[in-house]
C-alpha cells in the first residue's frame, strides 16, 4: 500500500482523474485527493470524497489544526498531478504555495509526477516549455501528453493520456517496497525504494558529432529524449544512474552522475569508464558509424580555383560490440555489466520484417537485450511517441511497448529489473 496524493487541476480531463483514482484504489493504495479550487467547476468534492473514502480540502485554511499542507506532503509516498494544467505547472515551477496543492508540492520529499493536459498552443507556448524543462531539471517526472482529440474540434499534442496509460507509467513508483517514503530532496526517489534499488545503471543518450573543421560536423537528429526518459525511469526505480550524454536537445535529468562526450571516440571512453562496475549498460545513444578521415584545422573555404571538396569517411569503433567482446574475452569475469542493452532503429522490407532484422542484430551485437524501434511510414521520427519491441538473447518472449517515451522507458526499465535478477544470480 502506498500513500498517494492525487492533485487535480482545472482541466476538462479532471473527470478522467476519477478513473485514475479508481485504479489506485483497486490496487490497494491510500489516496488523498487535493483538487484546485477552479477544478471543482469540473468535478466536485463529493466525487473525490466518495471515491477516495478520505476527506478532501482545497485550501490551507481548512483543517488548520492538522497542518494539512505540510502533513499531506510529508506523509506521501508519491504525488501525482493529473491533469496538470499550464497554470499549476507555472505555479509549481515558480515555487508558489497559494493553495493546498502547491503548498503540498513544496512540502513533499516524495517523487512528483505530472500528467499535463491542455490545448496544443498552451503546451507549446515558450512559457510552458520553459516551466516543464525547469520542473524536469528538478527531478519532477512530467509525462509527455498524448497527441489526439482535444476539447472541442481541434486535435494535437496536449491530450491527457488515458488513465490506464498513466497508471502504467507510475508502475516503477508503485511497485517499490511498501510504505517506503519518497526521498531526501523533493522530486527525488529514495535509493532503497524501487525494483532497481542498489543497482548501478549506465545510460548513454543523445547523438554524437564528428567534426570536419572547427565549425562543421557530421551529426544526427537524436534529441536524447528516450535516453532522458530511461534515466528518469531508472532513478524512479531506485537505481544509481551514470548518464553519459552526447549532444541532446534537453538538459540531463537531475539526480544522475553526469559525464559528457561529443564524438563517438570520446563517447567510447566515457561509456567504457561508466560501464565498469555497473550492473547494466543501456546504449540508447545514436553513435555515428563513420567520421571524416581527416579533420581540417582551419575552416574549409570555397575558393574559386579549387575543386569541390570530397569527404572521405572512416569507420568508428562499435562501442557496444567492443564492450561485449571485451567482456567475453574476460570470460565474463571482468567488471563489465552482465546486462548490456542495445537500441536499434529498423525498417522491414521485402526480404525480412523489422523483428527478423532486429533478431539478427541482437545476435550480431552479442548483447542481452535489444530495444527495436520500429520506424516506418506511419511511425514518424521527431514525435514524443515511440513504438518498440524488446528482444532478449536468452529466449524470453519479446515485449512490445508503445506510447510516450516515458511509457516506453518504464517498460524497458521494468524488463531490465526482471532480467537482472537471474543474470546476477547466474
Ligand atoms: N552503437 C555503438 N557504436 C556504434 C554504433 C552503434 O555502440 N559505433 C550502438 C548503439 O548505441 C545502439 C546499437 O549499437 O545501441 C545499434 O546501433 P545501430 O546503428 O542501429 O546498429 P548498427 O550495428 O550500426 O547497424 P546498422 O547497419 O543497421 O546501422
Amino acid at each position: 500500500m502506498k500513500r498517494i496524493v492525487l492533485g487535480v487541476s482545472a482541466g476538462i480531463a479532471a473527470y478522467k482523474a476519477a478513473l485514475l483514482l479508481r485504479l489506485f484504489k483497486e490496487a490497494g493504495h491510500q489516496v488523498d485527493v487535493i483538487p484546485t479550487e477552479a477544478s471543482l467547476q469540473f468535478v466536485g468534492i463529493a466525487t473525490w470524497e466518495a471515491l477516495s473514502g478520505r476527506p478532501v480540502r482545497t485550501s490551507v485554511f481548512e483543517a488548520v489544526d492538522t497542518v494539512n499542507h505540510v502533513r499531506l506532503g510529508q506523509e506521501a509516498d508519491l504525488v501525482v498531478i493529473a491533469p496538470a494544467t499550464a497554470d499549476v505547472m507555472a505555479r509549481a515551477a515558480a515555487g508558489m504555495a497559494n493553495d493546498l496543492l502547491t503548498g503540498t508540492l513544496l512540502a513533499t520529499g516524495a517523487p512528483v509526477v505530472m500528467a499535463p493536459a491542455m490545448h496544443t498552443e498552451m503546451w507549446e507556448h515558450p512559457a510552458t516549455v520553459a516551466n516543464v524543462a525547469l520542473l524536469r531539471s528538478r527531478g519532477v517526472h512530467v509525462i509527455d501528453p498524448a497527441v489526439g482529440r482535444l476539447t472541442g474540434k481541434d486535435s494535437g499534442a496536449g491530450r491527457f493520456p488515458e488513465p490506464e496509460e498513466i497508471f502504467a507509467a507510475l508502475a516503477p513508483y508503485l511497485e517499490a517496497a511498501p510504505g517506503v517514503s519518497g526521498a531526501d530532496a523533493p522530486g527525488q526517489v529514495a535509493a532503497d525504494a524501487g525494483p532497481l534499488a542498489g543497482k548501478v545503471v549506465a545510460i548513454s543518450a543523445g547523438g554524437t558529432r564528428e567534426p570536419l573543421d572547427p565549425v562543421r560536423y557530421l551529426g544526427n537528429r537524436s534529441s536524447g529524449r528516450q535516453g532522458i526518459a530511461l534515466a528518469k525511469a531508472a532513478l524512479a526505480a531506485g537505481a544509481t544512474v551514470r548518464f553519459i550524454a552526447a549532444h541532446m536537445d534537453l538538459p540531463a535529468p537531475a539526480g544522475v552522475e553526469l559525464s559528457t562526450a561529443s564524438t563517438a571516440r570520446q563517447l567510447q571512453d566515457a561509456v567504457t569508464e561508466a560501464a565498469r562496475g555497473a550492473d547494466v549498460l543501456v546504449m540508447s545513444a545514436a553513435v555515428a558509424d563513420f567520421r571524416p578521415a581527416q579533420y581540417v584545422d582551419a575552416k574549409i573555404k570555397k575558393s574559386e580555383d579549387r575543386a569541390d571538396p570530397v569527404i572521405t569517411l572512416v569507420r568508428n569503433p562499435d562501442i557496444l560490440a567492443t564492450l561485449v567482446s571485451e567482456r567475453a574475452a574476460a570470460g565474463g569475469a571482468g567488471d563489465l555489466p552482465p546486462l548490456i542493452v542495445g537500441f536499434a532503429a529498423e525498417t522491414g522490407d521485402a526480404e525480412a520484417g523489422v523483428l527478423e532484422y532486429g533478431a539478427a542484430k541482437l545476435k550480431r551485437k552479442g548483447c542481452e537485450m535489444l530495444v527495436v524501434n520500429e520506424v516506418g511510414e506511419n511511425l514518424t521520427f521527431g514525435t514524443d511517441e515511440n513504438s518498440v519491441t524488446i528482444l532478449f538473447a536468452d529466449g524470453t518472449a519479446p515485449v512490445h511497448a508503445s506510447g510516450s517515451k516515458d511509457r516506453v522507458a518504464a517498460s524497458v526499465i521494468a524488463a531490465i529489473a526482471r532480467a537482472l535478477e537471474p543474470v546476477r544470480q547466474g
